[in-house]
């Protein structure tokens, strides 16, 4: 959970602007909406980082799994109370449980002012307007097959900001049979390739140097786009017209990578040595159940062709424990992959039962205990593994772009590879790229020392 706040917010309307204090849950696609929602109301809101100053506090919420859901009630408890003490207070909830619960959330908290589902955002302020004119509890769930992302335009970055997202596309076709995201976020919905452009060249000229592309499953941009630009097209436009930059993306669907989107790891300039490639299991009867569309055998031939093009690149993925079914012998294969494939990073996470979803009505469920059981030695595997991996840099030199001051006042930096390193070296040095010699491997991050 994040609160919003940028450093340089500018106001540009004369009379007093009023505060907003969002509150955002749950994924970087969440974080990205809700500069979205700051942006769109600049011309008459500054971003307030307490709540209890706000005139319109927006919690921005994910609902993907049942914890992020039941931290937006005890959340909402508390805010409804500022609400009592300052009924001029508007309140409202957007994203995904919002799309989700719908108008019944105003009977839960009736304290809410509106409800908008990720689709929804754009009309918040229109919303408020109405709110000005008296109207009361007001909704925008509407999940529409031909909705566009309207172009704004782009969030400022924070003071000194080096990294930036951009989304490219919203919302899902694919329907895993455990996920949430197409009944709430809605079908997929690329956004022009002109508009991307212009957003990242704008984030550029206020001084970004490294780029995130999101979206639900990036590899199958362009899908419903008239002007026939696929996900390796558009990353080749970028690439041409920002070379300077550092290109990423995130996340990508194992089923969807080409050996086309693969090449371009070799022959992009821009391109970050880095995937984060969801696998979720090492099962194939798990992969099955699950709706993913390719098999164990089939994620490793991605990873080694990978590898082919590109020895060093940093694979990252997603995992779950304990889906329905899963037994003692799929988990074991899902341990089995992580020590072929050996990820730089793993996020893994219990099976969680989502309302509506296929996996929902699976019979087979596994305790909480053995999911608990199942999570916690499969972390205790991996982050061995991710020490070792990490540990592959240890007395190399990398190239690193400093991205700010971090824990215990020393600099904070990035490879290409997305390891974060850490060294000494004065503010003057971000947004700068820097040889840096590699000392040693921490869980997550790597320690190093300038090369002069
Ligand atoms: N339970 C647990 N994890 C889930 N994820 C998505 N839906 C669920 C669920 N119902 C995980 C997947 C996905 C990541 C973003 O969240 O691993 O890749
Ligand atoms: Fe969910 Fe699967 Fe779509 Fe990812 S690809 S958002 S896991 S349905």
């Amino acid at each position: 959970m994040k609160s919003l706040v940028r450093e340089n917010d500018q106001v540009l309307t004369t009379s007093a602007p009023k505060r907003l204090h969002i509150i955002t849950f749950g994924c970087q696609m969440n974080e990205y909406d809700s500069q979205r929602i700051a942006q769109m109301l600049m011309a008459s809101h500054c971003l307030t980082p307490q709540a209890e100053d706000a005139d319109l506090i927006i919690v921005n919420t994910c609902s993907i799994r049942e914890k992020a859901e039941h931290k937006l009630y005890s959340l909402l408890g508390r805010l409804k109370r500022l609400k009592r003490s300052n009924p001029a207070l508007k309140l409202g909830v957007a994203g995904c449980v919002a799309q989700q619960v719908g108008k019944k959330l105003f009977a839960k908290v009736p304290e809410l002012d509106f409800v908008v589902g990720p689709q929804g955002l754009y009309t918040i302020p229109q919303i408020l307007e109405r709110l000005d004119k008296g109207q009361k509890h007001i909704s925008d769930t509407e999940l529409t097959k031909d909705f566009t992302i309207p172009y704004i335009d782009a969030p400022l970055p924070k003071k000194g900001d080096v990294r930036a997202y951009v989304t490219i596309m919203q919302g899902c076709d694919n329907f895993c049979t455990y996920c949430i995201v197409p009944y709430v976020r809605g079908r997929e919905v690329s956004r022009p390739s002109d508009d991307i452009l212009r957003e990242i060249g704008q984030l550029v000229a206020q001084g970004v140097k490294d780029v995130t592309l999101l979206g639900q499953n990036v590899n199958s941009y362009g899908k419903g786009l008239d002007e026939g630009v696929d996900f390796p097209g558009l990353l080749k436009k970028i690439d041409a017209n920002f070379p300077q930059i550092r290109l990423r993306f995130t996340t990508s669907h194992p089923k969807d990578l080409s050996d086309e989107l693969i090449g371009c790891f070799g022959n992009l300039g821009t391109l970050c040595e880095h995937l984060h490639l969801p696998v979720q299991s090492g099962s194939n009867r798990v992969l099955k159940r699950m709706n993913r569309h390719y098999t164990r055998e089939q994620f490793l031939e991605k990873v080694q062709k990978l590898r082919q093009v590109c020895p060093d690149i940093t694979i990252t993925t997603d995992l779950i424990v304990g889906f329905p079914g899963e037994t003692e012998e799929d988990y074991q294969e899902t341990l089995s992959l992580l020590e072929q494939v050996r990820f730089d990073q793993a996020f893994a996470f219990k099976y969680s039962e989502r309302p509506g979803t296929a996996a929902a009505r699976f019979k087979d469920k596994v305790p909480e205990e053995v999911k608990s059981k199942r999570l916690t030695k499969l972390l205790e595997i991996q982050n061995q593994i991710g020490l070792e991996q990490y540990g592959r840099f240890q007395g190399k030199v990398c190239e690193v772009l400093v991205e700010g001051c971090g824990q215990g006042g020393k600099l904070s930096a990035r490879t290409r590879g997305n390891h974060v390193v850490n060294m000494e070296g004065g503010s003057d040095l971000v947004g700068r790229l820097m040889n840096v010699y590699i000392e040693r491997a921490c869980h997550h991050s790597l320690v190093g020392t300038i090369v002069h």
